[in-house]
């Protein structure tokens, strides 16, 4: 990699072409596999302010970004999200919506599409009211349905994006039933990720292999039937996969994430590995956080990584993984991921799957709550 950070492998060319802003960490929501900080109440004091967010909307142009996700947190807790909206709009973002869709009123909605909003992700947990209500912890299921039928109303693309987990997965049929008769344009089923909230609740989330297969298969089906009418992704989670996944298309290539607080991050997760520090906005050019700051650079190109990944022939498709978990499951944010079967810390994932397979007690669920300490029974 070039001495000035500059970025120069993948089709980014040094741009960080997705930029999402965490407007906020609030949310109505108590969702047992929240990706946000376990500690994500101590930053409500801390957001930005519109004029903040907006000098960051101008700057992430300049730098090149071109593909925006407003997300949380849930965005439509900040009043001022049609405004900035606009303000993305006029600068020339592709502008994306990543809500929960608690507070996207009929007013709201087309206050958005007047502003401009390109799309809309809308999240929803199963096919069941009660499932899905006890999951997030608030009786939302019918009022995302509606949702979801009034984003689709308003012509917005209608993208459902289904978190997946041993509590759900076995839902795929009914899901995609529901999504065919919404009219869904793209269905995600994203497999969790297990950082933060997921973390704490992984041995009773993880599905088993056998689950993976089962959903996987009707997928087939569904794409075989469905065709072009609805798109369908469903990714085997890196648990179950014998490579790592390419973590945010390598660190501080394409992907940049402001925080609420205005820290400029390479990935929404990285505040989970110790002894980094974190810029803002507030004290620092976007240009500068993302050429220079000592935090882009520390995982940049490959110069950091240590074997097995230095010499693996697949460090150009995977990057060695993702450096959060490796942090999370190792205790070293450089080493190999775990996911992968050559590192020598594989036994971990082997027998966080073993475990979660085993006949035992299960154990409650702890919800997103300041100090976590609100449980469900699993
Ligand atoms: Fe942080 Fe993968 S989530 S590098």
């Amino acid at each position: 990699m070039p001495k000035d950070g500059s970025v120069t492998s993948l089709d980014g060319l040094g741009k960080p072409m997705w930029l999402v802003l965490e407007l906020t960490y609030r949310c109505p929501l108590k969702c047992v596999w929240c990706n946000n900080p376990l500690d994500y109440d101590s930053y409500a004091s801390k957001e930005l302010s519109t004029e903040e967010w907006k000098q960051v909307l101008r700057e992430g142009r300049e730098l090149g970004a071109l593909q925006l996700g407003f997300s949380g947190g849930e965005p439509m807790l900040r009043d001022d999200l049609e405004e900035l909206v606009a303000e993305a709009e006029s600068l020339g973002y592709y502008t994306n919506l990543i809500t929960s869709g608690v507070g996207l009123t009929p007013e709201r909605l087309s206050a958005l599409k007047q502003a401009g909003l390109k799309q809309i992700q809308l999240s929803l947990q199963s096919a069941q009211r009660t499932l899905t209500d006890q999951l997030v912890g608030a009786r939302v299921h019918d009022l995302k349905l509606d949702t979801a039928r009034r984003i689709k109303a308003a012509g917005f693309p209608m993208v459902l994006n289904v978190p997946v987990f041993r509590q759900n997965i076995d839902q795929v049929e009914e899901i995609l039933a529901l999504a065919e008769e919404i009219g869904v344009d793209y269905l995600e089923f994203a497999n969790i990720q297990y950082y933060n909230w997921a973390l704490l609740n992984r041995e009773e989330l993880l599905p088993s292999r056998e689950q993976i297969d089962n959903a996987e298969a009707a997928v087939n089906r569904a794409r075989a039937r469905l065709g072009k009418r609805m798109t369908i992704y469903f990714v085997i989670p890196d648990y179950f996969e014998t490579r790592p996944k390419a973590c945010m298309n390598g660190w501080g290539s394409i992907h940049l994430t402001i925080a609420p607080d205005g820290a400029a991050l390479p990935c929404q997760e990285v505040r989970v590995i110790e002894g980094l520090e974190f810029p803002t906005v507030r004290e620092h050019s976007l240009q500068w956080l993302w050429h220079e700051s000592p935090l882009f650079m520390k995982f940049r190109g490959d110069e950091w990584m240590k074997e097995p990944c230095r010499t693996c022939d697949e460090k150009e498709k995977d990057y060695g993984g993702c450096r959060c978990q490796a942090f999370l499951l190792t205790g070293e944010a450089s080493n190999t991921d775990p996911a992968c079967a050559k590192s020598p810390d594989h036994h971990i994932i082997e027998s966080a799957i073993l475990g979660s397979r085993k006949p035992r007690e299960h154990k409650p669920l702890i919800m997103r709550t300041p100090g976590g300490t609100t449980v469900i029974p699993s």
